[in-house]
């Protein structure tokens, strides 16, 4: 494990896109597996302001995204697939033929599961899977306690998870119980692995990581099992002398 530490938020946005940007430019035609919430955002606008400059390739590269709300339309603007457009696909003038998005909206999620599953294995595969980290440390929509051999499943939302997205004015109403997530197997079996954890909420997920036990309380410590994994972490600027 690789573990970054960035001082400011641009800093952590660019070693970031350093991660994302190296690897297109290393392979062109890559797939990546992408987050949303508030951690990726500057991340996300770096490298747009970066393909704007041509500074890596991405005509070839093709985008799945992690997790969605079941019962969300992507079309919803506060559906993980909005999101996503609204941040970087569109910027980005991806093709359609480029993306593909978990259907919050599948008239049968069973099915939704084995098409993702599908269009993923078609790609070759993930190549490079972005994560951002849940203060109870869930990574996409895996939660505490969630099997660790699970592929392209939907998920119950922890009460914890509810209870912020509650919180959150642009979150969806009424607040999901359930999200259509890849699965730990899916992030183990990517091909390079990237965490990104910003925000005071996520001190114990992390520690759970730096203490260096599978525990399956803790999902994130799945990712010690992976042979090429980057954490960036933004840390908390020094306090005033
Ligand atoms: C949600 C998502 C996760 C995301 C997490 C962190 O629960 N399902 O995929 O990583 O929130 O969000 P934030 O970056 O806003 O802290």
């Amino acid at each position: 494990m690789r573990v970054v530490r960035s001082r400011t938020t641009t800093e952590f946005a660019r070693d970031a896109a350093d991660v994302i940007a190296g690897r297109l430019h290393d392979a062109p035609a890559s797939v990546l597996a992408l987050p949303t919430g508030s951690t990726p955002v500057g991340l996300y606008a770096e490298l747009v302001a970066r393909s704007r400059r041509g500074a890596y390739p991405l005509a070839q590269a093709r985008v799945f995204n992690l997790d969605e709300f079941c019962g969300v339309s992507p079309d919803d603007p506060s559906s993980y697939a909005a999101f996503l457009r609204r941040h970087l696909i569109d910027p980005l003038a991806l093709a359609a033929s480029q993306v593909r998005l978990l259907k919050g909206d599948a008239a049968d999620f069973d099915q939704e599961c084995l098409d993702y599953e599908r269009a993923i294995a078609a790609a070759g595969g993930i190549d490079l899977c972005v994560l951002g980290l849940g203060a109870n440390g869930h990574i996409a929509f895996n939660e505490p306690g969630s099997s660790w051999r699970e592929r392209t499943h939907v998920a119950e939302l922890a009460h914890s998870t509810r209870s912020r997205l509650e919180a959150q004015p642009s979150g969806p109403r009424p607040v999901p119980t359930h999200g259509i997530t890849l699965g730990i197997q899916n992030v183990l079996e990517a091909r390079e692995a990237l965490l990104l954890v910003a925000g005071s909420d996520k001190q114990q997920a992390m520690a759970a990581v730096l203490r260096g036990v599978e525990d399956e309380a803790w999902p994130v410590t799945c990712l010690l099992r992976h042979r090429n994994l980057t954490v960036i972490e933004l840390c908390d600027p020094a306090p005033p002398l």
